[in-house]
């Protein structure tokens, strides 16, 4: 952990300020730069980002086999109920449109050569669970890196846009906060340099939030580092609302190694004929559903956790040993690669998994073009909660949804007449003792969030679990929001007040919502209970008292 101190910066004006730059963000940033200056900040190196680390691929509409009823339908049962209809339409009906740019941007998605026409390649398409066809884009099994890397380039092609690395948004900047009349609205926001230690006015005509997911809320996680759920904690500060918290997607397999940290074996081992068992070597996916292994993730998930409770094991096994050798280590070189490092040559032994969190159903509501209840905020990708997964996302239709949202709410920026921000805006004041000591009790309510959040809040929840989670988690906010006001901030005093944050609300969805249904499985009301169907929790924080 590093200690980084927190001095007055300077102002800096942008038409556009992105926060975030993974796959949204960018893809925002280079539609927006057609209509003026687009300032990108982002809280590590440039790709650094849950999509650099996607594999499996995105999912779309490609192949004459396949139909956007048939995707639409996927992702309907997939979300249990709770998708929004005309949200899952239009994304999936917009894909095959983005994924043409993605390729214009230069991304290359892996093809395949049929002997039968020398010559002639076509776009190789996977499969996952949940979807009846082939239709997921892959570039083999590092399709996110892929992604960055075409998206990084493109930016830097781009005389419009300036990337800040190592820039993390603190807090948004709203006129109601300046206390400036008239109906509330975004007009930029502060950020810490972590280099010099100053915090920045980043003043901006739209804001918006493309900072992912909160796996790191988590115990166990696919997620790195950076997924602290920045984002959320921000819109709620600022009083916008935030929907369906309780929906955190655990993936079915994640390495289990002790050397091994957040290392996703992709569902595409499954897609291409990967079957899961228990050490005993049965297929207990056998008697669950009709896909096995290949069911939506939530089943995947809890039956894997069921399995482990059943036998006390540890964890269970994927076994993709029975493929041919060239076809696994061409299909997957990176997670081929990887694994032998520690160990496992997976074209002749089972892989050890469990699952782990890994993605963010919720967060910031929002419309399909981005639009929050607070004007002069968009929200976009993972961080944006547009109805299009509802209980549970299927899979691939994350990088999907955030290319379509981010087209999208660079369309309606562009439109949009928005007005500039007040000539000035305020500069941050923080607190100003050190105490470089109590770094240790940073790191430990980190710790403890997190070991709570998995234990009390995971895969199977009970109400007396979540209750106990929210005590635990309400106590530690008191001491956060302590050191935060007295000391010296650093981006870790940052992130730890955001995962309080983001955990506070994630149980207090999963308690507003007195059923089982996609990815929150209570074993106190273990049945879907239609009166909630179609009905997303919602928390807002209320507003401060008036003096
Ligand atoms: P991210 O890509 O997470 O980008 C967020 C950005 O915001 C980062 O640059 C981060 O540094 C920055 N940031 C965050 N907070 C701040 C702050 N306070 N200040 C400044 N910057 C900040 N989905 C699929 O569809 N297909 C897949 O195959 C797939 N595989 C996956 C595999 C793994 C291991 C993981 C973790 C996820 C996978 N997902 C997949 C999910 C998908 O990758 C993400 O949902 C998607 O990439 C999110 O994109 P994003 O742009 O919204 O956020
Ligand atoms: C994977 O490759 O299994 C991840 C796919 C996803 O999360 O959509």
């Amino acid at each position: 952990m590093t200690e980084t101190h927190m001095l007055m910066g300077n102002v800096k004006h942008y038409d556009f300020l992105v926060i975030g730059s993974g796959i949204a963000g960018l893809f925002y940033a280079l539609k927006a730069a057609a209509g003026g200056k687009v300032a990108v900040v982002t809280k590590k190196n440039r790709a650094e980002s849950n999509t650099n680390y996607a594999q499996g691929g995105i999912a779309s509409v490609m192949s004459k086999e396949d139909s956007f009823e048939d995707h639409v339908r996927d992702t309907l049962i997939a979300g249990a109920g709770l998708c929004k209809e005309d949200v899952v339409r239009a994304i999936v009906q917009d894909g095959p449109a983005r994924i043409a740019e993605l390729i214009e941007y230069g991304a290359r998605f892996s093809v395949k050569h049929d002997p039968a026409a020398p010559g002639h390649a076509e776009l190789d398409l996977t499969r996952e669970g949940g979807h009846s066809k082939r239709r997921i884009l892959h570039a083999q099994d590092i399709t996110g890196r892929e992604l960055e890397r075409a998206l990084l380039e493109a930016c830097t092609r781009q005389p419009n846009i300036h990337i800040f690395e190592n820039h993390f948004g603190v807090d948004l900047i709203t006129t109601a906060k300046m206390g400036l009349p008239g109906p509330n609205r975004c007009v930029g926001a502060y950020v810490l340099n972590k280099t010099t230690g100053q915090v920045d006015t980043f003043a901006a005509r739209v804001v918006v939030l493309a900072t992912g997911g909160c796996g790191k809320v988590y115990l166990y996680t696919t997620n790195p580092d950076i997924a602290t759920g920045d984002g959320v904690a921000m819109a709620y500060r600022a009083g916008v609302p935030i929907a369906n918290m309780e929906f955190i997607q655990f993936h079915p397999t994640c390495l289990y190694h002790p050397k091994a940290k957040s290392f996703l074996i992709s569902e595409a081992v499954r897609g291409e004929g990967g079957v899961l068992k228990n050490l005993a070597g049965e297929e207990f996916m056998n008697g669950v559903h009709p896909l096995k292994s290949l069911a939506p993730r939530d089943i995947v998930a809890r039956a894997i956790d069921s399995e482990m409770k059943r036998t006390g094991a540890d964890y269970v096994l994927l076994d993709i040993s029975h493929l041919s050798a060239r076809f696994v280590m061409n299909r997957f070189p990176n997670i081929y690669e990887t694994l032998l490092k520690y160990g496992i040559d997976m074209t002749k032994e089972p892989i050890p998994v469990v699952p782990a969190a890994h993605y963010q159903c919720g967060g910031v509501l929002a419309s399909v073009d981005g639009e929050t209840e607070l004007p002069g905020l968009l929200a976009i990708g993972e961080v944006a909660c547009t109805g299009l997964h509802g209980a549970n996302r299927l899979a691939s239709n994350s990088l999907l949804e955030a290319i379509v949202c981010a087209h999208r709410a660079a369309l309606l920026s562009l439109r949009a007449d928005w007005p500039p921000p007040p000539a000035r805006l305020p500069e941050w004041q923080s607190g100003n003792a050190t105490n470089a000591d109590e770094m240790v009790v940073v790191s430990h309510n980190w710790d403890e969030i997190r070991r709570v959040m998995w234990d009390y809040v995971g895969i199977v929840r009970t109400t007396k679990r979540l209750q106990r989670a929210r005590n635990r988690i309400l106590n530690l906010q008191a001491e956060i929001q302590e050191f935060y006001w007295d000391f010296l901030i650093t981006a870790d005093l940052l992130e730890l007040r955001n995962i309080a944050t983001v955990a506070e609300l994630i149980v207090a969805c999963a308690l507003q919502r007195p059923e089982s249904r996609g990815l929150h499985y209570t074993l106190d009301h273990p049945h879907p209970d239609p009166a909630w169907e179609k009905r997303d929790t919602l928390l807002r924080r209320p507003p401060p008292p008036s003096p």
